[in-house]
């Protein structure tokens, strides 16, 4: 159903896209640190219907609106989820070169999962794709981590997605299922020092993966179409978009 003409002019005095309502959300990635606080944001968004959520073990949360499909991606997705349908994406994949048993290991997930992933959406509908990257990215740095994150970026570009909005945190806060002693021991050290990253740093200050969550919603809230890269403080700004009521 069309939204009334006063609903379209609040919401775009709101910076929300409006026409909400009936709207399918494809999350991969929905056991993580920042998957599992955007999962409950939006599955209590009035705009979702459905949440189809895939991931390789069931998920720990049940839902009304919740469709959690365990899948093999290794395997293709349009086999498997034949018929399947969605408006928007939410990718939150990714993993470290520890647990992934090396370089090409972690390349798998964060560069060819991704891709596997948003090619799937962009062939099931998917209108927008919202990405976790990280601060830093960039397909010509030398760095190993960044590169990839960078080239990951660069083929998303080559889709040809309606919106592609890429969100590039540094170092995420939050409570981890499974500890890892550097980020833990990095988490104490850098939330102290966190507000002095300012200026040219501001961009590396780490921030809470809730406050990632949220705005990974409020991206599609925008409407903003194209390709649309967040840093910290713009990343902050979109989660104040998501909290806000819909008009
Ligand atoms: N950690 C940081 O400080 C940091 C900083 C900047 C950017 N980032 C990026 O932000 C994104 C989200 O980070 P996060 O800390 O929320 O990640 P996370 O907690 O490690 O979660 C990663 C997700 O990817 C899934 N996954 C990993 N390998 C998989 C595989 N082979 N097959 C299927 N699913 C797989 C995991 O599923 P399972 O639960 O089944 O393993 C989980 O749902 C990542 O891309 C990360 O690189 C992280």
């Amino acid at each position: 159903m069309a939204p009334a003409a006063g609903s379209t002019q609040a919401a775009a005095r709101s910076g929300i896209a409006g026409g909400a309502g009936g709207r399918i959300a494809l999350v991969a990635g929905g056991s993580g640190l920042v998957g599992s606080a955007l999962l409950p944001l939006l599955l209590e968004a009035p705009e979702y219907a459905r949440v189809q959520a895939l991931s390789r073990r069931p998920l720990p949360l049940e839902h009304a609106r919740l469709a959690n499909r365990v899948v093999r991606f290794d395997a293709p997705l349009s086999l498997q989820l034949k018929g399947l349908t969605c408006h928007e994406a939410f990718c939150c994949l990714g993993t470290t070169r520890r647990a992934a048993g090396g370089e090409a290991g972690f390349r798998a997930v964060d560069h060819d999962l991704v891709m596997t992933f948003a090619r799937f959406a962009l062939a099931a509908g998917a209108e927008r794709f919202v990405l976790v990257s990280a601060v830093g990215a960039n397909a010509q740095s030398r760095n190993f981590y960044l590169r990839t994150k960078g080239e990951t970026e660069q083929d998303l570009q080559q889709l040809g997605l309606r919106s592609l909005d890429i969100l590039q945190p540094s170092l995420l806060l939050g409570v981890r299922r499974e500890w890892r002693s550097l980020e833990l021991a990095a988490q104490l050290a850098i939330r102290a020092i966190g507000p002095l990253l300012l200026g040219r740093l501001a961009p590396w200050r780490p921030i809470e993966a809730h406050t990632v969550a949220a705005a990974m919603r409020g991206a599609a809230r925008s409407g903003r179409r194209g390709v649309v890269r967040y840093g910290y403080t713009e990343i902050c700004r979109l989660a104040q978009l998501s909290r806000r009521a819909v008009p």
